[in-house]
């Protein structure tokens, strides 16, 4: 079973360059399949999630060339229009962005068969919202057998007001509804960079969309859409997780290729915990010197705080001088690092399930944990990177759906981390960074 250990103890030092924006790939990825033409998509992250999604377009016909590990060519033309177009295999199920394909396969085919979507297990995650998007559109939509099954013969534009802001259904109408009859507005729309990036994506395809960033986004509905090349933006969560592994590790990193707007709710946050952070065109430098202070953090849609980056942020809080408070109000799992970051000498206080209460201690001690989901496995290793003696966490496969060559990145920041595969390799890390005393 793969693990990263870590000794912890060295502050991070040095230059990270930030990958693509795994959020915005996923609904890039399979906006792509709503032409007959070819896209040629750049700075896709070679992630497990984006690979399990490419692999699902494959499965319903689509051509995938991976001309690099960060460039991708996809072409839609030989999907079976004919077929029943479902898509359903053991990967897809455990990732939440298949329901991407629903709109995408809705808006261009009228129909699509997909399995209910998965993802990390951190709250119930229903899909309601965007059930009621696809419905006002004109479609029919069903769950049978753990797929949802939708289908049109017509899409019409619709006013659609979103009961939720709700990153996955504003990208999912925006796709269906570009390629319908007529205009759609969507009241309330998650204004998420990810939501412009994708909204960029499918007009540089044709489609006419404006108002992505706000709360309300038209669409006029085009008959078809035309090639095109494209860039992913910055990962916005991987570049915040960076910028929190300088403050905790009381390090000091360049962090490039960003865009800094993207990243001023975490920013805020660190300068206001004591850190120092320096914007530049496409860079954030975050140093910390000293020891930080407390603070209070409540996650909300964008531009609010980031959800994303709630665990990674606790784990400098838990280091921090002072009682801090993180409130989490998008989904309802998400503390079950807590567990485990305890058991590292964190002291956290549950309330309601929904509100930690902080109080810093001097210093994390290592200890063997799991990683319970993406950004909380992310999150753990930092703890460990931060900690005293070794950490060994297990379960980094949630990691590795979501952070490009992350153990190696870090190594190239100073972190003594590596995944390892057996005891032996465990004790000759131990041996090599013992030694190195
Ligand atoms: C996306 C991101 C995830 C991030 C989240 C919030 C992807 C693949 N995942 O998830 O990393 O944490 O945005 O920024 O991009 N909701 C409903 N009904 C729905 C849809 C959502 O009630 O039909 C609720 C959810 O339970 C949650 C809130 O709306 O409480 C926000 O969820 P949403 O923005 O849709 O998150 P995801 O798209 O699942």
């Amino acid at each position: 079973m793969e693990q990263y250990i870590i000794k912890g103890g060295n502050p991070l030092v040095g230059e990270v360059v930030i990958g693509g924006a795994k959020n915005a790939a996923l609904g890039i990825l399979a906006a792509s399949i709503m032409t007959d033409g070819r896209c040629l998509i750049d700075n896709v992250p070679d992630v497990r999630d984006i690979n399990v999604l490419l692999q699902a377009m494959e499965g319903i016909g689509a051509v995938i060339d991976r001309k690099s590990s960060n460039e991708v060519e996809i072409s839609g033309k030989n999907i079976d229009s004919n077929g029943d177009l479902i898509v359903d295999n053991e990967y897809i199920r455990r990732i939440r962005a298949s329901y991407y394909l629903i709109g995408a396969l809705l808006g261009k085919y009228r129909k699509a068969k997909v399995v209910l979507p998965g993802g990390c297990d951190i709250g119930s995650r229903p899909i309601d919202q965007h059930i009621k998007g696809f419905r006002a559109l004109g479609a029919k939509v069903k769950i049978e057998h753990g797929m949802v099954i939708a289908e049109a013969k017509v899409l019409r534009g619709a006013h659609i007001y979103l009961d939720v802001v709700s990153v996955g259904t504003t990208i999912n109408i925006m796709m269906a509804a570009s390629l319908a009859k007529g205009n759609t507005i969507i009241e309330n729309a998650a204004k998420e960079p990810h939501i412009v990036d994708v909204a960029n994506f499918l007009n540089s395809m044709g489609a006419n969309i404006r108002g992505a960033g706000t709360d309300v986004i038209r669409i006029k509905g085009v008959e078809k859409f035309h090639d095109t090349e494209y860039s992913i933006i910055p990962d916005q969560i991987e570049a915040g997780t960076f910028m929190v592994a300088a403050a905790a590790t009381k390090g000091d990193i360049l962090i490039k290729n960003v865009i800094p707007k993207h990243l001023e709710a975490i920013s805020a946050k660190l300068i206001e915990i004591g850190a120092e952070v320096e914007e530049s065109d496409d860079a954030v430098r975050v140093v910390a010197t000293r020891r930080l202070k407390h603070t209070q953090i409540k996650t909300l849609p964008y531009p609010g705080f980031p959800t994303d980056m709630q665990p990674q942020m606790a784990i400098t809080l838990g280091l921090s001088k002072g009682t801090s408070t993180i409130t989490e109000s998008i989904f309802e799992n998400r503390f079950r690092y807590v567990d485990e970051l305890r058991r590292m000498g964190a002291n956290i206080k549950m309330v309601d399930g929904n509100v930690a209460i902080i109080y810093g201690v001097d210093k994390y001690t290592g200890a063997e944990i799991d990683a319970p989901d993406l950004r909380a496995g992310a999150a753990l290793v930092i703890a460990g990177l931060a900690a005293e003696g070794y950490t060994t966490v297990s379960q980094i496969g949630y990691i590795q759906r979501g952070y490009e060559r992350f153990d190696e990145k870090l190594r190239s920041l100073g972190g003594l981390i590596e995944k390892v595969d057996s005891e032996r390799e465990i004790n000759k890390f131990r041996f090599k960074t013992g030694s190195m005393m």
